[in-house]
């Protein structure tokens, strides 16, 4: 629960018990007003449920895995915003995703049906900061390289090295035995064709 739920209910409990602690109060208004509070409660709790994250972050909340897992490398974060436009898009179709930074890929178990990384380069053709330990610990569990793939590397054409991570990511899966579902989508400068294209070749394989 967040906190600012959790002052909200503080507020309607010293607002409710004002409201009955307030003498000469006419009963009609004393009941108008709890019912208003109570009411106010319910629009608060509707609205929290509706702005729950839709996604599971920690392999502790999915530990038999899910169906995609949708892993990001960002720096400036456009990167974490179509990773988690990519899950909206998914979870529509009530399919079970996960979602997580490329640094903690090695933390979740290997998704059933497709791993799918968003990933930016930085520096010159660097990892950015949330991809830039991915295999530090030692490679992926083995379960990964039974798995298929797709990369949407973001970057910007006037750079040497084009979307230099994203693709050091797809060669390494590559390597590591998974399978791509499609050559990696690369991204100049946010292009919406391209992004658009990503997810024309994600339906193109079925999904959501
Ligand atoms: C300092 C800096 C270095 C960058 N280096 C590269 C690069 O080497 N190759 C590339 O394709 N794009 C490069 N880019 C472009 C970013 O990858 C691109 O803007 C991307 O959309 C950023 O995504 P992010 O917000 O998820 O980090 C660089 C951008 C900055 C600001």
């Amino acid at each position: 629960m967040s906190l600012w739920l959790k002052l909200a209910i503080v507020g309607l409990i010293a607002g409710l018990v004002a409201v009955w602690q307030l003498g000469d109060v006419d009963p009609a208004r004393r009941w108008l007003a709890s019912l208003s509070l109570l009411l106010y409660a319910v629009i608060l709790l509707r609205y929290s449920q509706r702005t729950k994250p839709a996604h599971n972050s920690t392999p502790e909340q999915n530990p038999d895995g899910c169906d995609y897992l949708i892993a990001f490398a960002t720096e400036t974060g456009t990167a974490r915003a179509l990773a988690l436009k990519t899950q909206k898009w998914l979870k529509k179709s009530g399919i079970r995703t996960s979602r997580a930074e490329l640094n903690r890929l090695r933390d979740f178990p290997a998704p059933r049906r497709a791993l799918l990384l968003v990933v930016s380069t930085t520096g010159s053709g660097d990892p950015p900061k949330t991809g830039n330990q991915w295999l530090d610990a030692g490679d992926l569990p083995d379960d990964f390289s039974r798995c298929h793939y797709a990369v949407l590397a973001l970057g910007d054409r006037t750079y040497p090295n084009f979307c230099g991570f994203g693709l050091e990511v797809a060669a390494w899966l590559r390597a590591f035995g998974a399978t791509p579902l499609f050559d990696p989508v690369l991204v100049s400068q946010e292009d919406p064709q391209s992004v658009n294209y990503w997810f024309r070749q994600l339906k193109s394989k079925g999904l959501p």
